[in-house]
């Protein structure tokens, strides 16, 4: 295995994910642990190489150090950035505090034959250097190499932008590697941990699910566990996963807001409960939630209402399961599908409209309010390996792979007022726009239109306009198709869809949902409209 010491960078866990990826297992730990922490670690010689993590702190400000043990082991070690740097200043070299900081791409000029970078590089000059497309970002630089270490690479403002002492191993990098803007990095990571340290590329994700399993047992122990089930890719893989680790000691409460898709209660129930045994509480809260949107037509107002009632009706059930009596002793442990993309946005990374949606997604500050302790299996990964790992799991292909819905559901996507009578006919509309989407492949890429969309739906618009259906004039409502691709879902282009299909789609609607006689199709970008429609 390969130890990453983590020194605070935001992007520590992708150096975690790129050794996953090269199939070899590692763990992140903290950069302050202790040298005897790190000789136990070492001990049972399944340990084969060390990465110092990044910091977004320079060596001046913070005294974070690796621990010494770390290069008395016998085994490689690699630096990155702020990792380098300690690594530099620990083993006798130099670093100060640049003039400016580098930040962003850079050309870096891999020099000599190491064998971390023997091989790898992105283009020559005319000279026949060997050149590195990668990511820069730091102020310190090391100045001076310690005793033993030859430069690897550098640039015309970083001279010393790699280091090796090839004797014992000892790598340094002052870029970063683990970032995709490093087109190299990846290469440059899996032979480090494979090639160098010799660690085994057998780590597949059935040993993710064992690890995570025995890690939630331990955690838990005997105690109980809740988590709010919303249907979502996150919340539904953290379900399985802690349900395959404890069983019964899970309780899932599914709230139903009244303002899922068609057969979306269903679904969940009948997977959840019906498949994997899963102990889930169903709430069915669509009269409150309609009763207090009842009037409202504001979208922010909207969202409010939503998010509230969605905590107060958790927190009614949460308590009756906390409450002692309601099981041995009651739930002690609040479970979230919270993944490693949300805990940089809370880390204030994002916007701060991301962090009011996953706050109201992941119910926030509900622990504390109900003194329950945060179980958060997913912490660590990113959206495609969740996917992965609930496909892993047994949970169907077309759940995993969902479009993402919004927290407050068709709520904002009935425009103006909600009423029960809008939403029926919106799903109704809606479950046939997406029914058309999965089941129409586009010839090139052999893929559904589904899977080359990012999200697709339905938005319901409380107007009517007039049409002609048979011999008689109809006065009915209007819905709009909204399909958009996306990477990051903070820009989005509509996306260009057959007009065959849209042809069908609008004429099944047409024909099939009474109440609806009109459908078009919204070509807007984002920005300047946003995704949803309020
Ligand atoms: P917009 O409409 O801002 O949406 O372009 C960007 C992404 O965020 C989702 N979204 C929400 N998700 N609660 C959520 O959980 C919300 O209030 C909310 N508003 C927008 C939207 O579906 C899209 O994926």
């Amino acid at each position: 295995k390969i130890l990453i010491l983590d020194f605070g960078s935001q992007v520590t866990q992708l150096i975690a994910r790129r050794v996953r990826e090269a199939h070899v297992y590692s763990e992140v730990h903290p950069c302050d642990v202790t040298d005897e922490w790190v000789r136990e670690y070492a001990k049972d010689g399944h340990l084969k190489g060390v990465i110092l993590s990044g910091s977004h702190a320079s060596v001046y400000e913070v005294d974070d150090r690796a621990p010494q043990a770390v290069f008395e082991l016998g085994i490689p070690v690699l630096g990155i950035c702020y990792g380098m740097q300690t690594m530099a200043q620990q083993l006798g070299g130099k670093v100060e505090g640049g003039s400016h900081r580098e930040f962003g791409y850079a050309e870096v000029r891999a020099r000599g034959h190491t064998e971390l970078l023997k091989g790898i590089e992105d283009f020559h000059t005319p000279e026949g250097h060997g050149m590195l497309k990668v990511w820069m970002s730091h102020g310190d630089k090391v100045t001076e190499l310690p005793p033993g270490f030859k430069l690897m690479a550098s640039t015309p403002s970083c001279p010393i932008a790699g280091m090796a002492d090839e004797a014992r191993h000892f790598y340094g990098v002052q870029f970063h590697p683990e970032v995709t803007h490093t087109i190299q990095g990846a290469a440059m990571l899996q032979r480090f941990v494979r090639e160098i340290c010799g660690a085994t590329p057998d780590w597949i994700m059935k040993d993710h699910i064992d690890e995570a399993v025995a890690r939630i047992r331990e955690q838990v122990g005997d105690e109980e566990v809740i988590l709010g089930l919303s249907g979502g890719v996150d919340s539904s893989v953290a379900a399985a996963l802690i349900h395959r680790a404890i069983g019964d000691q899970l309780t899932c409460v599914f709230v139903d807001h009244g303002l899922l898709r068609l057969n979306e209660g269903q679904m969940v129930m009948d997977m959840f409960a019906g498949k994997l045994h899963a102990k889930v509480v169903h709430v069915d809260a669509s009269d409150q939630f309609l009763g207090h949107l009842k009037g409202v037509s504001d979208p922010e107002q909207k969202r409010k209402i939503i998010g509230r009632e969605f905590v107060e009706v958790f927190k009614a059930e949460a308590a009756k399961l906390t409450a002692s009596g309601a099981s041995k002793n009651g739930a002690k442990w609040l479970a979230q599908g919270t993944i490693y993309p949300d805990v940089i946005e809370s880390g204030g990374a994002k916007s701060k409209k991301a962090v009011v949606i996953k706050s109201h997604h992941n119910v926030g500050g509900l622990p504390e309010q109900l003194g329950l302790k945060l179980l958060e299996p997913l912490r660590d990964l990113f959206k495609d390996e969740v996917r992965e790992l609930g496909v892993a799991l047994g949970l169907p292909h077309d759940m995993v792979y969902r479009h993402p819905f919004p927290g407050p559901g068709l709520g904002v996507r009935i425009l103006g007022e909600v009423k029960k009578e809008y939403a029926d006919l919106l799903r109704a509309a809606d479950a046939i726009f997406i029914e058309e989407l999965r089941s129409t492949v586009e010839p090139h890429s052999g893929k559904t239109w589904y899977d080359l969309t990012s999200q697709t739906f339905t938005v319901f618009l409380p107007v009517k306009s007039v049409g002609v259906m048979g011999d008689g004039r109809t006065y009915d409502y209007v819905v709009a198709l909204r399909a958009v691709q996306t990477s990051d879902f903070m820009t989005a282009d509509w996306a260009e869809l057959p007009y065959s299909l849209l042809k069908k789609v609008s004429s099944r609607i047409i024909n099939e949902v009474r109440g609806i006689n009109r459908v078009t199709y919204d070509v807007s970008s984002k920005p300047p409209a946003t995704i949803e429609w309020e």
